[in-house]
């Protein structure tokens, strides 16, 4: 038999071309659409990020008008979709009710089965405009508090924040909040992009895709990786608990959510920007207990591993410090990764290749089945 090589994880494994974003891990670069993720953090709203991320460049005056007079209309949920939420029990995940409610929108749009790239671009502007009220309305709902409605006076940022609190969040609130949406917007080729092409490869519909994508992303090797940095920090407790508590968990081979990363070996190129804007709330907040524990951990796990932080590390801490309850903080990922995984499903559907590798057999040989006497 020949011996074929295996690509366990495809790590290192090409698999087609992209142009939405570009991740140097020499250089320690992202860049959307040729753009530093960085300058985009500075200067963009996460609209403009959106926009910038499915049309190939950042809108005009004109545009970003219209599309964001778009996006405020579209922000309410159906009753039917409150009533499927509703019926949810609520210790159900957040990120399943996430996933039923893509699944409930894709059902009852007309167009779900019209797969061309302008119905996709409606499609993907339809979740994008919704996905913040699902996200806020089941929060609320599990605490049994009466449901916030959007404002459309206010910018996406500022009204996530208020449908999800019932109050206008101060201006460091909602810039770190903006700055996490749009770091979080897209990274090439990850598990959960990548779950979006191969079910889009198979010409099946947007919702579809965005569905499997939230599945994919649940995991803790993946976003669900935010809310487990919440439940280490709640384990610690206080900068001065974290040797020990390290100590421990290294002595037991346990894997620290919050660092490591598939592409990035030196440091995620997009912890900084996020760490920054962390900070500006901690001050805001005059929670500097956090922010000790927050260093002690990444010094003390670089210091013996030599493995850096990711992306999800300082944005667990910022989601917190908003009032996030912590199994909320996958799907605001969701709600910023709908415009990367989105903006995928079509370029898959552009150039598209039926996504099918190929396995190695090792189970046992051909046999014969046992035909028993009686049958
Ligand atoms: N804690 C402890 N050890 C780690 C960690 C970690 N966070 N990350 C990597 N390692 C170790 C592994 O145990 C392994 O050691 P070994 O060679 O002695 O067995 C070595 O480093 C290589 O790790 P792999 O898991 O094989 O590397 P891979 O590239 O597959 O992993 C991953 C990347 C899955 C992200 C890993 O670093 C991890 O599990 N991190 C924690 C989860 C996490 O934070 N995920 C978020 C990813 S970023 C994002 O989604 C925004």
């Amino acid at each position: 038999m020949e011996e074929k090589e295996i690509y366990k994880g495809l790590a290192g494994v090409p698999v087609d071309y992209t142009a939405i974003s570009k991740v140097n891990p020499e250089t320690n670069s992202l860049l959307y659409r040729g753009y530093p993720v960085q300058e985009l953090a500075a200067h963009c709203s996460f609209e403009e990020v959106a926009w910038l991320l499915w049309y190939g460049e950042l809108p005009t005056e004109e545009e970003l008008a219209a599309f964001t007079a778009e996006e405020r209309k579209g922000r309410a949920l159906s009753p039917t979709l409150k009533g499927i939420i509703d019926s949810l029990p609520k210790s159900a995940h957040p990120m399943d009710v996430v996933r039923t409610a893509v699944s409930v929108i894709g059902a009852n749009d007309p167009e779900t089965e019209t797969n061309t790239e302008e119905s996709n671009l409606a499609k993907s502007k339809r979740l994008f405009a919704a996905l913040p009220a699902v996200v806020a309305y089941d929060q609320r709902r599990r605490h049994g508090l009466d449901v916030v409605e959007p404002r459309e006076d206010l910018d996406y940022s500022q009204n996530f924040l208020w449908m999800s609190f019932g109050e206008e969040a101060a201006p460091e609130v909602v810039d770190a909040f903006r700055v996490s949406m749009v770091l979080y917007a897209e990274h090439s080729f990850n598990a959960s992009t990548f779950t979006a092409r191969v079910i889009a490869s198979t010409t099946s519909d947007l919702y579809s895709a965005v569905t499997g994508a939230i599945g994919a992303l649940k995991g803790a090797l993946h976003g669900g990786a935010n809310e487990a940095v919440m439940h280490t920090f709640a384990e610690i407790g206080s900068a001065e608990n974290v040797k020990p508590w390290l100590d421990d968990a290294l002595a037991q081979k346990k894997k620290i959510m919050g660092f490591g990363h598939r592409v990035y070996k030196n440091g995620d190129s997009r912890v900084p920007t996020m760490q920054a804007a962390m900070e500006r709330m901690i001050e805001h907040y005059g929670r500097q207990d956090m922010l000790d524990l927050y260093r002690t951990m990444a010094e003390e796990f670089v210091a013996r591993k030599g493995i850096h932080p990711n992306l999800d590390y300082p944005a667990g801490p910022t989601y917190h410090l908003m009032g996030f309850d912590t199994p909320t903080f996958t799907p605001l990922f969701v709600a910023s990764r709908v415009t990367g995984w989105t903006a995928h499903i079509m370029e898959q559907n552009a150039a598209n290749a039926l996504i099918r590798p190929l396995s190695v057999y090792n189970g046992v040989d051909q046999r014969v089945v046992p035909v028993r006497v009686n049958s």
